[in-house]
């Protein structure tokens, strides 16, 4: 990487178009970003920034190593992947929440014996039903986790609950909020350093446009 170019890792999927939306808001020419077809680096012109779209444990990777000085990623991936590098701001946008999801009706914590909990989380799920003091075995699904509960997999699911229409148009239920999710900007511990004057200039410009949309 070139010594001044501050190269930035962007979420694929859902955070992607608002990340883009909040660049363009704070003077970045996106074009290029917008239109990047099978482009896997995209620059911004005039500003020195390169831009990677990458899946989000890719852009816990890509920032802890210092190929990228900057992550845009959700506090789900951060919850999960854990990680060293700097959590600096709360970006205020993808927000959603992790919940413990069962069957309509269904008596979670009633019973006894192991009970099955599928997600694409089991770090989240495994912490979250150690603090209940809830014995169950965790089964990791990779596509649609509410499957589980529908096919008699698991007795429930940890997974990310926006509106909640997924979970109400399969008779599902939310039993529980674990933890509030939404995106953040993650700095690379080194870049921090040796970039810091670029790296606060557009964490403030970001800050500042955040601030007054939140006023
Ligand atoms: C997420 C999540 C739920 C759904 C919740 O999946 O896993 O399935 O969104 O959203 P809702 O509460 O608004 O219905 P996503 O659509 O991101 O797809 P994924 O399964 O590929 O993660």
């Amino acid at each position: 990487m070139q010594d001044k170019t501050i190269r930035i890792a962007l979420t694929k999927g859902r955070l992607e178009k608002k990340a883009i939306e909040l660049f363009g808001e704070i003077g970045f020419d996106t074009a290029q970003l917008k239109d990047r077809g099978r482009q896997l680096i995209a620059k911004i012109p005039g500003q020195n920034v390169e831009v990677v779209v990458a899946k989000p444990p890719d852009v816990l990777t890509f920032v802890e190593h210092g190929v990228c000085d900057i992550g845009i990623v959700g506090k789900d991936t951060i919850m999960e992947c854990g990680g060293e590098y700097f959590e600096v701001s709360d970006l205020g946008v993808g927000k959603c929440r992790f919940s413990l999801a069962v069957k309509k009706g269904a008596d979670f914590f009633g019973g006894y014996g192991a009970k099955k909990v599928a997600t694409k989380y089991p770090n989240v799920t495994r912490n979250y039903l150690e603090s209940k003091a809830v014995d169950a075995e965790i089964i990791k699904i990779e596509g649609s986790v509410e499957l589980a509960p529908l096919l008699g997999l698991a007795d429930g699911i940890v997974d990310l609950v926006e509106t909640g229409s997924t979970l109400l148009e399969n008779g599902l239920e939310e039993l529980e909020k674990i933890a509030d999710i939404s995106a953040r900007l993650i700095v690379n511990t080194v870049s921090m350093k040796l970039k810091k004057q670029r790296i606060d200039e557009i964490i403030e410009h970001i800050e500042r446009k955040l601030n007054r949309e939140n006023i």
